[in-house]
Order: structure tokens, then sequence, then C-alpha cells
């Protein structure tokens, strides 16, 4: 007899399928908008031009003549594509050279390429851990961390943001869970832009006897003196036992890495099914990963570091005087601060949050919105980020704007939170 249930029914109804019918109704939806430019500081956006503060292009890179060429030369020498995986046609000098400037920027034995960040996240902690083991996960760790856990059935103990004492609390009942035990951080948390505090997580690691692997998707490119990321800024990466990263933000291309010695990585060469059973990343990508990697590493790249975080301070600065409620600068161990390229705007309530994002957007300034569960039930945000390619004059514009938007708003909704009035 056949099944009286219809997969397909769970669609009809759905909250979310309400939600984008309601807001695609109303124009009001943030997402899947049309770039039609390159992604620089001010961009062409469905007929406008916008001043772009929602890209991951932290360096300002994906428009650099040198990575375009990077990109330019892989693709004459190579074709269009690779119509195979790594292990039977897709491995092309380009990655093993990729592979070893990799690991010779992160200070490691080896380094594995993947085609995106998200495989390198579910191909690395969907092969490392077994059902035995324990995996301790920070409940703001990006969406890709969370499906290699799950797909590895190891044993999952989520803790509290950025909770120390709920790490140690988590790792002493891990213990008991008989398997090993790996714990798995962002460096710099994709949505609120603040750093983890890698020189305690590493310590609690050590005592526990559990490994520890952290995602640097924003970190790398970006901090420290070698832009290596917030293992370095922090003085840690000998005692971060996997570090992953992507191409897709300051490296201006789109595929994954991650970093750790040669046992592990030339495991995860024959183990990993993200990286065995899926096509090796186009050669202009892995082309202009090469280029851009090479600019962050000669003596260019300090500079550039050094203007995205310049860029991020003012920013977020200018958003706390109008009386925007903004991610406070984080606290490093060598009593400094630091304010990442990922600048969020707290504003909590969902739809106000998608309203904002719509005045903005009719003002000419470009922000990312963020809703649960990218973020906390409640815990709605407009998040900004920016490159080191935007100027000075260019901030200030979009400040103001900011500024009028938000008179603007509160005159019709009441205030934002942190709003001084
Ligand atoms: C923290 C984090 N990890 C991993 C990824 C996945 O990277 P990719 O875009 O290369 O798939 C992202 C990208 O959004 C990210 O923000």
């Amino acid at each position: 007899m056949p099944t009286a249930t219809d997969v397909f029914a769970k669609i009809r109804g759905h909250e979310r399928v309400e939600q984008l019918r309601a807001a695609r109704e109303a124009d009001l939806l943030p997402y899947f908008r049309r770039l039609e430019s390159p992604a620089a500081p001010v961009v062409e956006m469905e007929g406008a031009e916008r001043i772009m503060l929602g890209s991951n292009n932290y360096l300002g890179l994906t428009g650099d003549p040198r990575v375009m060429q990077g990109a330019r030369d892989a693709l004459e020498r190579y074709g269009t594509g690779l119509t195979g995986s790594r292990l039977l046609n897709g491995t092309l000098d380009l990655h093993l050279e990729l592979e070893a400037e990799l690991a010779a920027w992160m200070g490691t034995e080896d380094a594995i390429v993947f085609t995106t960040g998200h495989q390198a996240n579910v191909g690395t902690l969907g092969t490392l851990l077994g059902p035995s083991d324990t995996v301790i996960a920070d409940s703001g760790d990006h969406a890709s961390i969370l499906d290699g856990c799950l797909l590895s059935r190891a044993k999952l103990r989520p803790f509290r943001h950025n909770r120390l004492d709920r790490l140690e609390r988590t790792l002493e009942k891990a213990t008991d869970d008989g398997g090993g035990i790996l714990v798995v951080v962002d460096g710099v948390f994709s949505m609120e832009g603040d750093v983890a505090p890698l020189p305690q997580v590493a310590e609690l690691c050590e005592r526990f006897g559990a490994r520890l692997m952290v995602d640097e998707a924003h970190g790398a490119g970006v901090l420290g003196a070698r832009g290596a990321g917030t293992a370095e800024l922090m003085g840690v990466e000998d005692r971060c036992d996997l570090r992953m990263g992507t191409f897709s933000k300051s490296l201006a291309s789109c595929g994954g890495f991650v970093a750790g010695t040669h046992e592990v990585i030339d495991f995860l060469r024959i183990q990993s099914r993200a990286f065995l059973f899926t096509a090796a990343g186009v050669p202009a990508a892995v082309g202009a990963a090469l280029a851009a990697l090479r600019i962050i590493r000669s003596e260019e790249g300090p500079e550039l570091f050094a203007r995205v975080l310049d860029n991020a301070v003012y920013l977020n600065r200018g958003l706390h005087e109008i009386g925007f409620h903004v991610v406070e600068p984080q606290p490093l161990p060598d009593g400094s601060t630091v304010v990442t390229p990922i600048v969020p705007v707290v504003v909590g309530d969902d739809w106000k949050a998608v309203f904002l994002w719509r005045q903005l957007y009719d003002a000419g300034v470009f922000v990312n919105v963020a809703l649960h569960p990218a973020v906390p039930p409640g815990g709605a945000l407009l998040r900004t980020s920016v490159m080191a390619t935007h100027d000075r004059a260019t901030l200030d514009l979009a400040l103001q704007r900011f500024a009028a938007v938000k008179a603007a708003f509160e005159d019709e909704h009441g205030p934002l939170p942190g709003s001084r009035q």
C-alpha cells in the first residue's frame, strides 16, 4: 500500500515559508538581493549605488588586479573546471602549492584544501570524530561545525557562548563519556564578531586531555602579525591542534582549508568524504586564493590588516556615538582590545531589524540582517562589516545615513536598544 504521507507536506504552512512570503510581498526581504558589480566599498545593487557594509571581502582583494590575474592565469592554463575529485583527476600543482603555502603561513606541518569552508568543517569533524567520541562546541559556532558534529554521530555537548565556566563543567562531564574529546570553537564568531578566549580554552583542553580545533574563517587574513588568525593574535598557535579557514572572506575566492600535523591532515586526504567525493575547487578559485595568500604573506599584508581593523574601530565608535547598541571592543590577553571587521548593531526584534535594514537600503547602505537561528532568539542584528579599502569619506557618509535612518525610525517606532534619549 502506498504511504499516505507526502514528504513535501511539511513545506506547506511552514513558519519560514510564511515569513518569506510576507517579506517578499512587502518587499522587505533582506536576502538574495542582486549585486550588479564587484564587492567593492561602493556597489551597484538593484539599479542603485549603495555603500557595501555587508561583505566579507575584508582585505578588499576580490578586485585586486594581482588576484584577478591569478584567477585568469589558472583559467587559461587549466580551463574552467576539473570535473572530478582531488583523489581521481582534480589535483593541480596549484592545489599542492596552495596547501604548502597555507601550512607555512599557519606554521603547521601540513594543510589540506577543500572545495568550500563548509566542506572543510564537515569533512574534518565528520571524519576525525566517531560515535564513541565527544565533541564540545560553543553555542555560537558556525552551522558547518554543527553539521560536521552531527554527521560524525559523536556525543555533542554544546556550551553557552564564550562561558568558560560552562566549558569547564562540560569537559568534566565529557571525561566520563569514555571516548576522545574534541573542543571546537570559532576564533571570531561570525555574527557578533566577538572573539573566543583561546588561551583559557586551550588551558582547559590541556587540563582535560581534549584536542582543540579553531575555525579561523573570520580571523585568518585579519588578526595577528602574520594575519594567521585569532590563535596567532592570542599567542596560542602551538596549543591549537587544528585550525580551519576559508577562502571566501579575506582570501577573496571560494574554498576552505584545515591546517595541522601531517599525520592528521594526511588521514583526512584518504578518509574525508567531503574531500574525496566532490569536485575539486575550480582552477580560477585556486589561482585567486593563492595570489591573495601571497599578498597577505608579503610586506603589504600587515598594512591591509591594520587598515581593516582601523576601519572596524572607526565604524564601531561612530555607530556607538550615534547611539546604537554595538558590541564592545574585546579584551585581549595583553590588556589591549580588538574590534574585528564584523561590527554588529544589536536590534533585538526581528521585524524591527528588517524595517531598519530596508530604510538603510533605501538610503544607500547595504548591511546584512542576522535573525534566529543565526543569533539567539530576540537577538536580531544588523551585521555590518568593513573592508581595508573603505575610505573615511565613505564610512562617514554611511554613518550620516545610519543617523538619519535611526532618527526617522525612532520617531515612528520608538527607541532602539542602546539609544541615548
Ligand atoms: C565561521 C565560519 N566557518 C565556516 C564557514 C564556511 O565557509 P565557506 O563560505 O567557505 O563555505 C563560514 C562562512 O560563512 C563561517 O562564517
